[in-house]
């Protein structure tokens, strides 16, 4: 035991541990304090009200009911209905360098329960937590999270709710007494889960507020939850769902619960951003180090499951004209599968839909300087296909019953040894026999019955899903892997240490795009984040929308086409490979920048883009989403610059002028300082709804 109190820096967030009371207490998470901090037991003081009957705490790092906290506990465990009740004693608080380690012992419950803090830079904390069965019983455990105190000032919380092709829409609400709880159960983590959970102060906008984030880096059953006690204590948890059963511990076994990543930032939703985006981008192995993501042209929306040599030969003709630098083929190539019905499972190239094999074309598209994408699921299998016809048994399943199925699908029990072996090398055989630079590895279904040997396995198949990404990764050097669950469903910061891109969402529609991607680079950088250009009218929506406002869209991401371009027309193309000159131009500096966005007083209006790290430049998109309320344009202003600093402002059209633009002088060219910029602004042209330009800024 070397002190009371122990604390560590991140960023502007710091962590301060008091050892006072027989527990480890919170003392503060936020904003980084001074240096000769005198901490004091005072600050945790409460003061218990007149004939109130709760006991006031403080309460413990671990929030036992055994000391009388009435909230949910860190832990909720027992030995068939004993020893349910731990109150630990703290065995270890110390600290190395940026790491806190609390241990924490109980002898009536013969349990030790662990929590290390890390400060892994950026602005982040890693909470580990870990606890050992020291007893002899098998220890059940129902939940073990991740929870902290939040300030009362930290009145508001946001997630967000989804399904598919609608990923990642931001639910804010009050936090109010009780438990706001939220749980995943898909096996995955979903279409509406929250990467990160927040708690804001109140009004906090994309600018300004502080932001409180906790994150878990898993992609199972998620569970995040506020919740308010009536002594008014409020704090933020998150955690895996543990099925019934699903982590049982025999004499001196442990359970490492996955890890949690906590922020902080006074910046507002884009300063808690960039906290995020700048720690993944710390990373050695971050995609943006190993080479510019490559433009990307799938297959998917221009022929589906219609796999014609002559026309993919067009396709990637034309796409190589464009620039376009990698071609995926998608879903249809291997075994039956020539619709969504069949041959999942049999990772061989079909003879039927390519009698010559797959090499020509891969030659091809490699010939016309592009690298070759290609598109497995292997977590799945269909009912008709070899592979289920052999192994009947391997997939998830309860006792003798069959899963219903998900897109005429079931998926494989990946913690049987077996099956994952065979997909494995079946996989490795296909990328052995080829040369594939990307894999787009999909999951179209959620998890039913997710058990192994009737037992419940949703951890361990999520954790074989990461080591078979880092198994064809150490054989494949170089290869990248897309992670895409019929769209966005499987993007956490789990997964984001195992694949390289996301499949943003299944929604190619620019319009509705805005507000996916707006959200989901709330935790994971623009780099790692496919957005692609569809077609003229939108297969999801039926909705048309012109190339001004899909190109200015699907440039804020890891840019892509998922069109038909041999149905382009010459204006078209031309406009396209202008956008994709503008997009290699620009990357490097898109995929490093700050991430911003400016909610306009009209929110039929809305700006976002990236500002450079020393406020040199900055590149952002202005859509109008709708008409606007007003019948001229009004002025908007772009803060964040230097006040002092002299900048040269205008607009550009990678993908044309907007239809019916009134373009103001200054599109063509202004210099003003960063402080006219912030408070007078720039009058905006008046375009038609469902388009955009850009508006470039630098240094004067
Ligand atoms: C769902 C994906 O999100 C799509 O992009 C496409 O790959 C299909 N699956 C293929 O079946």
């Amino acid at each position: 035991m070397t002190s009371k109190y122990l604390s560590i820096a991140s960023g502007n967030n710091q962590l301060v541990l008091a050892n006072h009371f027989g527990s480890v207490q919170v003392l503060h998470w936020g904003a980084k304090l001074s240096p000769d901090e005198q901490f004091d037991p005072s600050w945790l003081g409460q003061v218990r009200a007149e004939n109130d009957s709760d006991i006031p705490g403080p309460f413990g790092l671990w929030r036992e009911n055994s000391r009388g906290h009435t909230g949910r506990p860190s832990l909720i465990a027992h030995r068939a209905g004993l020893d349910f009740s731990p109150k630990f004693a703290v065995v270890e608080f110390s600290q190395t360098e940026e790491r806190i380690l609390v241990v924490g012992n109980d002898e009536s419950t013969q349990l030790e329960i662990r929590s290390e803090f890390v400060s892994v830079g950026q602005g982040l904390f890693r909470v580990a937590q870990k606890v050992t069965n020291l007893g002899e019983g098998d220890l059940v455990i129902n939940d073990f999270d991740c929870w902290l105190p939040l300030p009362v000032r930290a009145v508001e919380s946001m997630d967000f709710g989804g399904k598919w092709g609608k990923e990642r829409q931001p639910q804010r609400r009050d936090i109010q007494f009780g438990l706001w709880l939220r749980e995943g159960r898909e096996g995955r983590p979903g279409f509406d889960h929250s990467v990160a959970k927040f708690a804001m102060t109140r009004n906090t906008d994309f600018q300004t507020g502080e932001v409180w984030a906790l994150g878990i880096e898993f992609s199972g059953n998620p569970k995040y939850g506020i919740e308010k006690t009536p002594t008014g204590a409020t704090s933020i948890m998150a955690g895996t769902l543990l099925l019934p059963g699903e982590i049982i511990l025999g004499h001196g076994e442990s359970f490492e619960a996955p890890t949690a990543l906590a922020g902080y930032s006074s910046e507002g939703l884009d300063g808690i951003t960039s906290v995020f985006h700048e720690w993944i981008r710390a990373r050695q192995d971050h995609p943006t180090k190993i080479r510019p993501r490559p433009l990307t042209l799938n297959v998917w929306e221009a022929v589906y499951f219609d796999h014609r040599r002559e026309k993919l030969d067009q396709l990637a003709e034309i796409a190589a004209e464009i620039g376009v630098e990698r071609l995926v083929l998608d879903d249809g190539w291997f075994g039956a599968r020539r619709d969504d019905k069949r041959g999942l499972g049999d990772w061989f190239v079909s003879s039927e839909a390519w009698p010559e094999g797959l090499n020509p074309f891969i030659e091809k598209v490699n010939s016309l300087g592009m690298d070759f994408g290609l598109w497995f699921e292997g977590e799945m299998v269909n009912a008709d296909s070899d592979l289920y016809r052999a192994h009947p048994d391997w997939i998830l399943h309860v006792g003798d019953r069959v899963p219903p199925e998900g897109r005429n699908q079931q998926v494989l029990d990946f913690t049987n040894q077996e099956a994952f072996d065979f997909i494995l090398e079946s996989v490795s055989k296909v990328l052995k026999d080829h040369n594939i630079a990307y894999i787009k590895w999909d999951h179209n279904r959620i998890l039913v019955d997710p058990a192994h040997q009737n037992r419940p396995s949703v951890i361990s198949q999520t954790k074989a899903i990461y080591r078979m990404f880092d198994l064809l990764r150490e054989r494949f050097p170089g290869l990248e892997i897309e992670s895409c669950s019929s769209g966005g469903g499987r993007i956490d910061l789990g997964m984001v240490q195992h694949a390289q891109r996301f499949w943003t969402s299944d929604m190619t529609e620019a319009l509705e795009r805005q507000q996916i991607q707006r959200y989901t680079q709330m935790a994971i950088p623009p780099e790692m984040l496919g957005t692609h250009i569809s077609s003229f009218t939108s297969h999801q929506t039926a909705r048309s929308l012109h190339l001004n406002f899909r190109g200015i869209t699907a440039l804020f991401g890891h840019a892509g086409i998922e069109w038909d371009v041999t149905q382009a027309t010459t204006e078209e193309r031309t406009q396209l490979k202008q956008w994709a000159d503008y997009y290699k131009r620009n990357r490097e500096f898109m995929h490093s920048g700050r991430y911003v966005r400016f909610a306009q007083p009209d929110d039929a209006l809305f700006i976002s883009g990236v500002i450079a790290h020393d406020r040199s430049a900055a590149i952002l998109a202005y859509v109008a989403e709708r008409t606007i309320d007003a019948s001229t344009a009004p002025s908007f202003v772009i803060p964040g610059l230097d006040l002092g600093r002299l900048y040269h402002v205008r607009a550009a059209f990678p993908t044309g002028v907007p239809h019916h633009a009134k373009l103001q002088p200054w599109t063509q060219g202004v210099t003003m300082s960063g402080s006219a910029l912030a408070n007078v602004g720039l009058v905006a042209p008046l375009i038609a709804p469902e388009s955009g330009f850009i508006i470039e800024i630098s240094a004067a």
